[in-house]
């Protein structure tokens, strides 16, 4: 009897780390090829956007002045003006999909400018400690971090109606606590269905770093999200 509960309890473990194993694996190759578009954003169409601007400079300094010139040149400086705003939004969508800025610059600096962000974009306020944040974190723990904190912060400005939210740092004993709190409308966490893509993205990325998500969240009364990643 004994050995057929442990054989089984053994079981279970190894097929949990089979399971960690295989996240992990898939995470890495969902990695790779969100690096991969981003430097193709990057190097090639921003290449190309800054290209097809050249040409359309050049024909604006053929074009001269004149009455004929004055109308054609007013839409080529509007379709300059477009380009650069593709320029931008390329950019950005690079920068998203690839946030190495965690790994060059470590996670507070990361953190602050993606507060930062969010802070900015109006209707939340949103702030962060770090001040209790423990270093040389692992990279995985790090990355897990900065991406759980972005797509609670997603959440926060889609869902929430927060005035305020609040990320925080924290060392506990080999772990790094994340926490991501609003005050706004909260939802029920224990009904199932309501859980999306954003949610169960947040705990993937905990389980590959070996650490795990908690939602504590009611109707009316706000949002926690809070993330133990080993440290
Ligand atoms: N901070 C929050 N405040 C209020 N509701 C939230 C918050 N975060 C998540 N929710 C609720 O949980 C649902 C699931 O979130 P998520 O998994 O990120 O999917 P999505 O954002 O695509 O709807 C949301 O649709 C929303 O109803
Ligand atoms: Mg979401």
């Amino acid at each position: 009897m004994f050995a057929v509960v442990a054989a089984s309890l053994l079981a279970m473990r190894q097929g949990t780390r089979l399971r960690r194993e295989q996240a992990r694996l898939v995470a890495r190759a969902h990695e790779e090829e969100r690096a991969w578009v981003a430097s193709e954003l990057h190097d090639d169409v921003l290449q190309r956007v800054a290209l097809v601007r050249a040409e359309v400079e050049q024909v604006t300094v053929r074009l001269g002045t004149g009455a004929v010139a004055e109308p054609v040149d007013t839409h080529l400086r509007g379709i300059n003006a477009e380009l650069v705003d593709l320029a931008v939004t390329v950019r950005r969508i690079a920068a998203r999909l690839h946030p190495t800025v965690v790994d060059q610059v470590g996670l507070v600096p990361a953190l602050e400018s993606l507060v930062q962000e969010f802070d900015r974009a109006g209707e939340v306020e949103v702030s962060l400690d770090a001040s209790r944040a423990p270093s040389g974190l692992p990279h995985e723990t790090a990355r897990a971090a900065y991406r759980i904190a972005q797509e609670a912060l997603r959440n926060v400005a889609r869902h929430a109606q927060a005035r305020t939210a609040f990320v925080s740092l924290e060392a506990a004993p080999g772990a790094l606590i994340l926490r991501i709190r609003d005050d706004g409308r909260g939802f029920d966490a224990a009904e199932q269905s309501r859980h999306g893509i954003g949610l169960a993205s947040m705990r993937e990325r905990a389980l590959i770093a070996g650490g795990e998500v908690k939602v504590t969240a009611l109707p009316g009364q706000g949002t926690t999200i809070t993330a133990h990643l080993p440290a």
